[in-house]
């Protein structure tokens, strides 16, 4: 049986900056007030012309470049966005794969919000071990620019834009494999976080103007406590039935909603602070592109090393919701 090995990591973060200052003069909010409750300080925002398949080819890029792979022998690329190129088709994974000239490729999106990092992860793995796929491209990229509510200063103060990918290749080396993934989902919570206008349940009864938004909506403070319920519980359980201590994480990276969740479940699982990966004070919530940058981060700076075991936990829209235990194993 072959096993999935994650194998490289990219990622692009748009070079203009929007501060908590920045958007205090656009709503009536503060500095203090989003620091305290977000340990968020800025955000980076794409350029009007600048897409969500441009910041996604950017991360692809670099993850192809140092996963020492020709970009031929890529034979899926899979997207998780919730700011496509275009709401309904083409898919975003289509037009990356051909910005990259990658011809021939098996190419789809997937809607899983703030968790579709973990979901295109889980793809990859289940694709690579049944034998179907040998090497997958998985990017996350988002403009949440472009479906954010800057008048709401309840969610436009959360999120960011930027893109992160990874290429995970086929190994007969169970040391270097991905040792499990958890995804879950729970529809009864859609109302916590949702984008109501936009689809085929708005188009039949509301005015064109409703209908052509896609802004999202969020319940702030319940999202916050079933996000620090699920995570913990989940986290816990993964560690557990791979007989995995907390201690035995080299690096914690968790998907960068807010501090304040981080810090729940890495108390939950009593980790150091060198532990945890923290990239929410500079980029915000970029949803499906925050593990990916997060991971991204630490490989530029040096601290991620062959062979280092990670723990990545995201939560979002839908409810959505996993985990993963991922040895890094570059080729040597
Ligand atoms: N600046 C200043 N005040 C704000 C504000 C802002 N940007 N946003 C909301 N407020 C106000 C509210 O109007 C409310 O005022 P009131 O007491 O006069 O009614 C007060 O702050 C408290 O609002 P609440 O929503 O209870 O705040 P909170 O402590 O829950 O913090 C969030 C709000 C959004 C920061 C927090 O709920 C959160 O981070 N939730 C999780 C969101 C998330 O991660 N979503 C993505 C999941 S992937």
């Amino acid at each position: 049986m072959a096993y999935a090995a994650f194998r490289s990591i990219g990622a692009y973060a748009p070079s203009k900056v929007l501060s908590n200052d920045d958007l205090a003069k656009m709503v009536d909010t503060s500095d203090e007030w989003i620091t305290k409750r977000t340990g968020i300080k800025e955000r980076r925002i794409a350029a009007n012309d600048e897409f969500t398949s441009d910041m996604g080819v950017k991360a692809a890029k670099l993850a192809i470049e140092r996963s020492g792979l020709d970009k031929s022998e890529i034979d899926m690329v899979v997207c998780a966005t919730i700011s496509p190129d275009y709401f309904c088709m083409p898919s975003t994974a289509t037009i990356i794969s051909t910005k990259l000239g990658l011809g021939n490729v098996t190419a789809f999106d997937i809607s899983a919000a703030c968790t579709g990092f973990v979901y295109i992860l889980s793809i990859a793995k289940a694709f690579i071990e049944s034998g179907m796929k040998k090497n997958v491209l998985i990017i996350g990229a988002e403009k949440l620019s472009a479906i954010t509510d800057y008048t709401d200063r309840a969610t436009c103060i959360l999120f960011g834009d930027g893109a992160g990918a990874a290429v995970i290749s086929a190994t007969d080396n169970k040391d270097e494999a991905i040792i499990d993934i958890h995804t879950g989902a729970d529809g009864q919570f859609a109302d916590l976080l949702m984008s109501p206008n936009g689809g085929s349940g708005s188009f039949h009864d509301t005015l064109e103007q409703e209908a052509t938004s896609c802004f999202m909506q969020m319940k702030g403070n319940e999202t916050f406590k079933v996000a620090v319920k699920t995570l913990t519980k989940d986290v816990v359980e993964i560690l557990k039935e791979n007989s995995i201590l907390a201690s035995d994480i080299k690096h914690f990276v968790p998907h960068q909603a807010n501090l304040r969740i981080i810090k729940a479940v890495g108390d939950a699982l009593k980790l150091d602070d060198e532990q945890v990966v923290l990239t929410v004070e500079k980029y915000g919530n970029t949803s499906g592109a925050s593990i990916p940058m997060a991971i991204n981060d630490i490989y530029e700076s040096g601290r991620l090393q062959a062979g280092e075991l990670m723990l990545l936990d995201a939560f979002g829209g839908g409810l959505t919701w996993g985990s993963a235990l991922v040895p890094f194993s570059p080729l040597k």
